[in-house]
């Protein structure tokens, strides 16, 4: 059958732009802007951020590829996608598995993914009411714990942004999401540049860059190279299928590899803003680099306390942070609520409450990670509830699943319908292409996981 004759289920995007935007919108969120900087803080700079680099590099963007590859080759959820595509290269229909783990992960990562973003709906009240205006570190630390302490407070935020995301993903996810992408990520953008020039006279971004930028490998564990890696899938939206289901939508004659590499090119610009925006406010104000995931809570309202018009760019500023989780949220669940339209035959506002009520439930594990589960008793190997789920999501279920993913196109299916669906001729960046994906990006991710488990320490430190 040739792939140009099947239409998607669910519709399409009505132009690449769209697609483009959509998938930006997936890509650019909280793991740019919250996470990158914290776990670049926690990790020790400039190695980190390199290893990060080459992740996106060699494992994010082939992955990316395959993965918008096999959505629009499926046109359907991942997991029918999954079951199909394995059908018609007449291969096991346990692939449709890997379709599972992709939904699982996507549940579990929204229900932090939620709370976290409640906390940023938390500081847009306080920002826009001025009560960092002044302040001294110490006193937004204050702001920041005993926002944390409240597991009501948080619960609410929680809750808020939680249906914000429900209402957009019940109606459709296409309608209204391309227009609002496409004038809010570049005024994100401008903002974070404000943040930067804010950041450049603080007198510390010499210090700054040199952290980011300078590798000082003695500071890279094994651990932190997991997490970098974990991380590259996080901040693409890899390996749990959001970036298919979007794949899904989108018309045959666009290329798949220039959009990835927009997409790509964007996300790793906003984080790496964003971490120039925080470290020089970090090492002026001689705060912790490592101080955890509150970090550009405890940053980034000192800037905003300090400079003219603060109150108005530090609204604005969450205002924007707010709107980038949402559209990576929306992406999060959109997955499973596909799944439960195509084969429960459920409704979408059904199927997108149920949805939402799972991860709204799971969610109160992570609020009260911050507040009464945080002693010791309730640790697991030195951890919260919110770090195993952070790390079992994001560390190891995302990059099994794109590992799934990469071995799924470049080994099981026929190397010519990975053409055909490419839309491209058997020239040199093809082969480019499936030489890295084939050999490369599968090896790369199981000597991580390796290397993580202590597999390797023998070789490497005969
Ligand atoms: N990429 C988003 C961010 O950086 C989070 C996200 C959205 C995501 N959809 C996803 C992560 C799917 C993994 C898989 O904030």
């Amino acid at each position: 059958m040739k792939p140009s004759s099947r239409e998607p289920i669910h519709g399409q995007w009505s132009s690449r732009w769209a697609f483009v935007l959509a998938a930006t919108g997936s890509a650019v969120g909280l793991g740019n802007i919250w996470k990158f900087p914290y776990i670049t803080g926690e990790n020790g700079g400039g190695a980190f951020v390199l290893v990060y680099l080459v992740c996106i590099s060699l494992i994010g963007i082939p992955i990316m590829m395959a993965e918008i590859l096999l959505g629009r080759r499926g046109r359907r959820s991942p997991i029918n996608t999954m079951r199909h595509l394995a059908q018609e290269e007449g291969r096991h229909g346990a692939w449709r598995y890997l379709g599972w783990l992709g939904i699982l992960a996507g549940v579990l990562i929204l229900s932090y993914y939620s709370v976290i973003a409640g906390w940023a709906l938390a500081y847009l009240v306080r920002t826009g009411s001025g009560v960092f205006t002044g302040l001294t570190a110490d006193g937004v630390n204050n702001i920041f714990y005993s926002l944390v302490a409240d597991p009501e407070r948080l619960l609410a935020w929680h809750t808020l942004f939680l249906t914000m995301t429900m209402v957009v993903v019940a109606r459709g996810v296409r309608s209204g999401l391309e227009q609002a992408v496409r004038y809010l990520m570049p005024l994100l953008l401008v903002l974070l540049l404000v943040l930067v020039g804010y950041a450049m006279n603080t007198g510390a971004f010499q210090q700054a860059l040199g952290f980011l930028f300078y590798p000082d490998f003695s500071k890279l564990s094994p651990n932190s190279v997991l997490i970098a890696m974990g991380h590259a899938f996080f901040t693409l939206s890899l390996g749990m299928g959001a970036i298919m289901v979007y794949g899904s939508y989108l018309p045959r004659h666009v290329s798949i590899t220039h959009a990835t590499l927009i997409i790509a090119t964007a996300d790793t610009l906003v984080a790496l803003l964003a971490g120039m925006a925080i470290f020089p406010i970090v090492f002026a104000n001689g705060l912790a680099p490592g101080a955890g995931p509150g970090l550009i809570f405890q940053t980034l309202p000192i800037a905003f306390g300090r400079m003219p018009g603060g109150e108005f760019f530090g609204a604005v500023f969450f205002v924007l942070l707010i709107f980038a989780a949402w559209t990576s949220a929306i992406s999060l669940i959109e997955p499973l609520v596909a799944y439960m339209v195509e084969n429960l035959r459920m409704t979408r506002v059904r199927a997108t409450a149920l949805a939402g009520g799972v991860a709204w439930f799971l969610g109160l594990g992570t609020i009260f990670s911050f507040n009464i589960w945080s002693g010791d008793r309730y640790k697991l190997w030195g951890l919260t509830f919110f770090d195993l789920l952070d790390y079992l999501t994001v560390n190891i279920m995302l990059p099994l699943g794109g590992l799934l993913i990469v071995i799924f196109t470049v080994w099981v299916m026929r190397r010519e319908s990975v053409m055909s669906e490419l839309g491209v001729k058997d020239g040199p960046l093809f082969r480019i292409w499936y030489l890295v994906s084939r050999y490369v990006t599968p090896v790369a991710v199981l000597l991580i996981f390796l290397h993580a488990i202590g597999v390797l320490q023998p070789l490497l430190n005969p």
